[in-house]
């Protein structure tokens, strides 16, 4: 389907991967400037909770090859989306950048677990792991957490999560997530996180942006 800012997203059930009001214009607001920009690194290491269509991946990548950063870009995804459904999507072509759209493919159909070095200094890797069994200790800048939304998969936004999360991030580190919901910020504080409220992308007053203190 189309969102209001002319790009693309998909549904799952009731729930969709992107904000109707504007896939791009959302994951560049929550993921882009509140998280990769945000840590104003010259090398960041980023992991993605949730990779579905590859969005946050080529924001990420793009700005990779505008020369603005280097990035390794770790996304967890159980559920890949079919190769064919990926292509009809065209997210590059939405971007501006048609001609990443082949080698976009080729990073989303790869290989899982096994690191591919891509133009502009990014190099990725997809993992098939459920985030509730991810463990990493002091390994990423940022975490883009992407997961579909709380009423849907509740243990998804868990204390138990955000403490595995907390434990990927180096300290100063942040998760950057779309959702403002009460309950999530609070199991972000349980966990150990310090949370802010960040006025929230086209359609939403609100997102969190929670730091693992330093
Ligand atoms: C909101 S969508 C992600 C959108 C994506 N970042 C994009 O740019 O298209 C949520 C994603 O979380 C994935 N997911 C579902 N259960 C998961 C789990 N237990 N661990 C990690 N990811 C999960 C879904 O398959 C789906 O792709």
């Amino acid at each position: 389907m189309r969102t209001a800012d002319g790009s693309h997203t998909l549904s799952w059930g009731q729930e969709h991967y992107h904000s109707v009001h504007g896939a791009v214009q959302e994951s560049t607001h929550v993921f882009i400037k509140a998280g990769l920009e945000h840590v104003a690194k010259a090398h960041v290491d980023v992991l993605e909770v949730g990779l579905g269509t590859g969005l946050n991946l080529l924001l990420t990548w793009i700005r990779c090859l505008e020369g603005k950063l280097t990035a390794t870009y770790h996304a967890l995804e159980p559920y890949p989306l079919a190769a064919a459904t990926l292509d009809e999507l065209r997210h590059a072509e939405d971007l501006a950048w048609p001609g990443l759209h082949a080698p976009f493919m080729e990073l989303m159909t790869g290989p899982c677990d096994a690191w591919g070095d891509a133009l502009g200094g990014l190099r990725f890797q997809v993992s098939r792991t459920d985030v509730r069994a991810f463990g990493a200790t002091e390994a990423f800048d940022v975490i883009y957490f992407d997961a579909f939304a709380p009423g849907y998969q509740p243990d998804l936004w868990s204390e138990a999560v955000f403490s595995r999360m907390f434990a990927a991030l180096r300290p100063g580190g942040v998760l950057v997530t779309y959702c403002a919901k009460g309950d999530v910020r609070r199991a972000m504080q349980a966990a150990g996180f310090s949370v802010e409220r960040l006025p929230g992308p086209p359609g939403k007053r609100e997102m969190l942006r929670a730091t693992r203190p330093r």
